[in-house]
């Protein structure tokens, strides 16, 4: 196998411990994710230069809507930080941004920020910054399911090809590598249909904390691992 076939194509990123890393500073939670928010930039900065191709960050769950309001207010205020200050960076590094998620419910605002970011990095050829807003992932097998059974297809022709048309990622590899910070050791409803032979990665790193030697190490990890995908060890 050669090198470039052991750099993942799809990297999924779960950014945990944003809270506990304030915390332990004794600052309130929404500074761990603007401090978050930095690390998405240095790792996406330093994916592509890896040789990444998608790299999708889990930003907001379909289950976070239960956090206090303003901490909501907050990271749905996120995007609109991020559009100011990184389109420039991303247009200068040739990244360019994704959304997958259900648009429904976030707020306009939030969405007209996301939209402009990839219409403004859309021409760039490099890497996809894959924002998961509003994600959940039996939230997406369901709007598949309503959105084939409100086509014309016939469904007892469905294979899995064209199930995964229909998903958000559509178009997308699925992860090769999926990554979550601070110690938790579980996918909390992530990609599951995608994930399905993903090689997981967890660190107790809380995701402010994440940085290049912090993906070198998942991705130096990732090269030992035997990919046999149901089939024999090479
Ligand atoms: C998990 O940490 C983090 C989140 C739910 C929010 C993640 C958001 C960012 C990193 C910013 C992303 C950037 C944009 C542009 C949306 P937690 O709050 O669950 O941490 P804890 O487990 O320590 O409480």
């Amino acid at each position: 196998m050669t090198e470039s076939q052991k750099i993942p194509r799809h990297v999924a990123v779960i950014m945990d411990g944003n809270g506990r890393w304030a915390k332990a500073q004794g600052k309130p939670r929404v500074f761990g994710h603007k401090a978050g928010m930095d690390a998405v930039e240095r790792t996406a900065i330093y994916a592509q230069k890896r040789g990444i191709d998608v790299l999708t960050v889990y930003a907001f769950s379909t289950e976070n809507w239960s956090r206090p309001m303003d901490e909501v207010k907050f990271i749905m205020s996120l995007p609109i930080d991020f559009y100011k200050r990184f389109v420039p960076v991303l247009n200068r590094e040739n990244i360019r941004i994704g959304m997958i998620g259900d648009r429904e419910g976030v707020p306009d605002a939030t969405l007209k920020a996301i939209d402009q970011a990839a219409v403004d990095t859309a021409q760039n050829t490099g890497m996809l910054l894959n924002f998961a807003m509003n994600y959940g992932g039996r939230a997406e097998i369901l709007q598949a399911i309503r959105k084939l059974a409100n086509s014309d297809m016939d469904l007892s022709a469905l294979t899995e090809e064209k199930f995964s048309d229909a998903m958000y990622t559509s178009g997308l590899p699925d992860p090769d590598l999926i990554i979550r910070t601070s110690g938790e050791l579980r996918l909390s409803n992530f990609l599951p249909w995608q994930s399905v032979y993903s090689e997981l990665y967890f660190t107790d790193v809380l995701w402010p904390d994440f940085d290049e030697a912090e993906l070198d190490k998942a991705l130096e990890e990732f090269k030992k691992r035997d990919r046999r995908i149901g089939g024999l060890s090479k």
